[in-house]
């Protein structure tokens, strides 16, 4: 049976989900909601998405808009509406996917966002299957192609952040706005999408602890490789029992760990399981085509009758790290951590194991007065 698509928006993913739907029998994209025409959607282009909502023939919605408004409104309406959706907005499921999934249940149809979480990388997916079988002990990894991209440039070359921050931009790895990159935004959202598949639980973007790469500098790779690690910008997330271990932040990784080998714009996503052991997925987490596939794919997989990755179980859940701790590399002008050093450097510690939501709450404080401080945890 031929899938019927609506698409909502025809950028960089869209226009990926519109060129591989296109070269399949089994696919149609029928109507496709623009803002202004654009070449190549001729006879398929509409401006109010009422056209798509009210098109009986349209079992799908594709949504490749981003941002949670209007697409939050368009995901309600077309699941009221009785249509399937797919997303590859990760703001848009950590904003509101506990809602979302209540209404795809409530209507009896699916929400599906492989892409949303390591671009194409079957991490949802594999994630959900995992699951139905095994208990979940944690998710973790690296999530984000430019902070990735950047880590590894000023591990393995003399550049700035600066400089290898606008090569990440040229190559359309980061955000329009790299903050949500940097600064650990992106990478706070994919840990949301993960640990509410993972364990049922969905965190508010609030409370998962985050921290950035914007502030490493190249004296600081020095003093890691120094200490014989590689930092990387991962996110942890564990079932807490009544809550929710997550938080996002740069880790000092051995050299021989699989995180530590991760090139250029590379994602490694990995669950740890009761049954499975140890299971990464790795590939390209961002970029037009290996995104686009994954939405496809999502609605090949409704077509195959597969179902969505969120279930009414799904449930607003407190993050709770006051009991997650490991120690630190801290670097700062202040006077801080130094009844808990183990090692001193120059300018910067080795604490003794500290709690992730105490480390987190101190450098939200102390930035104030020294706003180029960094961190990582050591793992
Ligand atoms: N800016 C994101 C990244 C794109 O660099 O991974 C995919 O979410």
């Amino acid at each position: 049976m031929k899938q019927v698509i609506g698409l909502l928006g025809c950028g960089t993913v869209g226009g990926g989900v519109d060129a591989i739907a296109m070269a399949r029998e089994d696919l149609t994209v029928k109507k496709i909601l623009l803002l202004y025409p654009q070449p190549g959607t001729e006879g398929r282009d509409v401006y109010d998405f009422a056209e798509i909502e009210n098109d009986p023939e349209i079992t799908v919605v594709a949504e490749a808009m981003g941002g949670v408004e209007p697409a939050f409104t368009y995901a309600s309406r077309a699941l009221k509406a009785g249509k399937h959706f797919v997303t590859a907005n990760k703001a848009l499921i950590a904003a509101k996917g506990a809602e979302l999934a209540k209404l795809a249940v409530e209507n009896g149809v699916s929400l599906r966002c492989t892409a949303a979480v390591g671009g194409g990388i079957p991490w949802l997916t594999n994630l959900t299957r995992c699951r139905r079988l095994d208990t979940i002990r944690s998710v973790r990894g690296i999530m984000n192609g430019t902070t990735n991209f950047i880590m590894n440039a000023m591990h393995t070359q003399e550049v700035s952040f600066d400089d290898v921050l606008k090569k990440a931009q040229s190559l359309g790895y980061a955000e329009a706005n790299p903050s949500a990159d940097i600064d650990g935004w992106d990478t706070q959202r994919k840990i949301i999408l993960s640990a509410g598949a993972a364990f049922d639980k969905f965190a508010a973007e609030a409370e998962v602890d985050t921290f950035g790469i914007r502030n490493v500098t190249a004296m600081d790779v020095k003093a890691f490789q120094s200490l014989g690690y590689v930092c990387k910008l991962v996110a942890v997330a564990k079932d807490g029992g009544d809550g929710l271990v997550a938080y996002v932040e740069p880790t000092l990784l051995g050299a021989s760990e699989l995180e530590a080998a991760v090139p250029s714009n590379f994602n490694l996503i990995t669950y740890d399981a009761e049954y499975f052991g140890v299971q990464s997925f790795y590939g390209q987490g961002a970029g037009r085509f290996p995104t686009a596939a994954n939405v496809v794919q999502d609605i090949l997989d409704l077509a195959d009758c597969k179902p969505g990755f969120y279930t009414d179980k799904l449930a607003p859940a407190k993050v709770c790290n006051d009991k997650e701790a490991h120690p630190y590399y801290v670097r700062t002008t202040l006077d801080a951590w130094s009844d808990k050093a183990a090692t001193k450097g120059d300018g910067w510690i080795i604490t003794e194991p500290i709690a992730v939501s105490e480390m987190h709450a101190w450098a939200k404080k102390a930035m104030k007065d020294d706003p180029a401080l960094f961190f990582a945890g050591i793992q």
